[in-house]
């Protein structure tokens, strides 16, 4: 079977990134024999803003439709302030297409270096998924007064019965599917957000009734910043907010050695339309065209892309192609403390992968 896969470089390391990871799911194709991508490229992002005054095509939802899946590098650049990047292209998609559940895995792999120093591997694998279409980054406000010494900024919050129902569900099912300890654990903040996180917890509850074997825990945001750190082993699957996903899956990123391993994919569960597929991190202004980008979190990206597109393939061939590079540590990006050019830890992780 061929893909029509959408890919969508970006700006600053996405395009270093989405090379790597191209060259992986090609690599991936030849190993498996059966399957092949045809790619076709959008040069959206904020050299696309500058130009035309939008960071997509107007009918760009229209455009990607047709696609089995999107792979997206990043967006932002300097030059056009974050809120506009963001909204004119990542979060269009992710609500346009109801890409609904945003699913951030954290896993430490051997040879990657965790923070904590007395943490092993195993010690550190879990699931968080964030709710991706509404909540706090729903785009619902406004300025009243701009200007003025009476200036107000409003930005609500919005959470339907509907969709979170369905990202709780969702927690639940994947609770089951790992089978590892059962538990699903709801990131909450309801005793300061008296309306939005205690309907939140309201449809927890109502949606855990469904599993009973399934361990619950309701926990607050603040300190499930301060157990990621305590006691990440405790953790299988946790449900967050947009804006409390968006936060504590960049400190999991740095549990498991940095934002150049965070991979994630924007789904569609439905699949009434195609789900996207980007790392966690941003373009990198700071390390932009010198080549040293880590392109671990891109390639795993596009593993997650082949879960979704497959279903029951063993992709997992990817993450030991991965793994043996790290392992072997003799092609790392400066992140890991080598010297190695993006392309040549790609090139490295093809060629484990040849012989797996
Ligand atoms: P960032 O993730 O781009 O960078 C944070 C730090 O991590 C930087 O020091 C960077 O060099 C490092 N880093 C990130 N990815 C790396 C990799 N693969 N290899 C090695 N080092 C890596 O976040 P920041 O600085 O907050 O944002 C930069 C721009 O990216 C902004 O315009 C922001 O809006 C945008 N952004 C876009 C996202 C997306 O497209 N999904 C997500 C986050 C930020
Ligand atoms: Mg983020």
């Amino acid at each position: 079977k061929r893909f029509k896969i959408a890919v969508i470089p970006g700006d600053g390391i996405g395009n270093e990134v989405t090379a790597e990871g191209i060259k992986v799911l090609d690599a991936f194709a030849a190993y498996k024999g059966n399957i092949g991508f045809d790619y076709e490229f959008f040069p959206w992002g904020c050299e696309y803003y500058l130009k035309t005054g939008n960071m997509m095509e107007e009918d760009g939802l229209k455009t990607l439709e047709k696609f089995d899946a999107i792979l997206l590098g990043a967006v932002g650049d300097p030059s056009v302030p974050d809120h506009i990047s963001l909204h004119g292209l990542l979060i269009k998609i992710r609500q346009g297409f109801n890409q609904s559940i945003n699913l951030r895995p954290v896993k430490l792999l051997p040879g990657a270096p965790c923070p904590l120093k007395d943490k092993k591997p195993e010690d550190i694998d879990f699931v968080v998924i964030r709710e991706n279409v509404e909540g706090e980054y729903s785009g619902v406000g406004g300025i009243r007064f701009p200007d003025r010494p009476e200036e107000t900024a409003i930005q609500t919050s919005v959470f339907t019965r509907k969709n979170t129902e369905k990202i709780m569900d969702y927690a639940f099912k994947l609770a089951q599917k790992r089978n590892k300890f059962n538990k699903v654990t709801n990131v909450t903040k309801s005793n300061a957000l008296n309306y939005s996180m205690v309907f939140w917890d309201k449809i927890f509850q109502e949606v855990a009734g469904n599993y009973e074997e399934i361990t619950t825990e309701t926990t607050h945001v603040d300190a499930v910043s301060m157990y990621f750190i305590q006691k990440p082993e405790a953790y299988d699957v946790l449900v967050a907010s947009n804006l409390f996903g968006d936060i504590i899956t960049d400190l999991g990123a740095a549990l498991q050695g940095g934002l150049g391993f965070a991979a994630s994919g924007n789904l569609n569960i439905e699949k009434e339309y195609p789900s996207m597929f980007e790392p966690v991190h941003g373009s990198a202004p700071d390390i932009k065209d010198k080549g040293i980008a880590n392109p671990m979190a891109m390639i795993w990206t596009a593993k997650m892309m082949l879960d979704f597109l497959l279903e029951d393939s063993d992709t997992e061939a990817i993450i030991k192609a991965i793994t043996e590079v790290l392992v072997e540590g003799k092609t790392l990006t400066p992140d890991l403390k080598g010297n190695a050019k993006t392309s040549e830890v790609g090139d490295a992780v093809c060629e484990k992968l040849k012989s797996i």
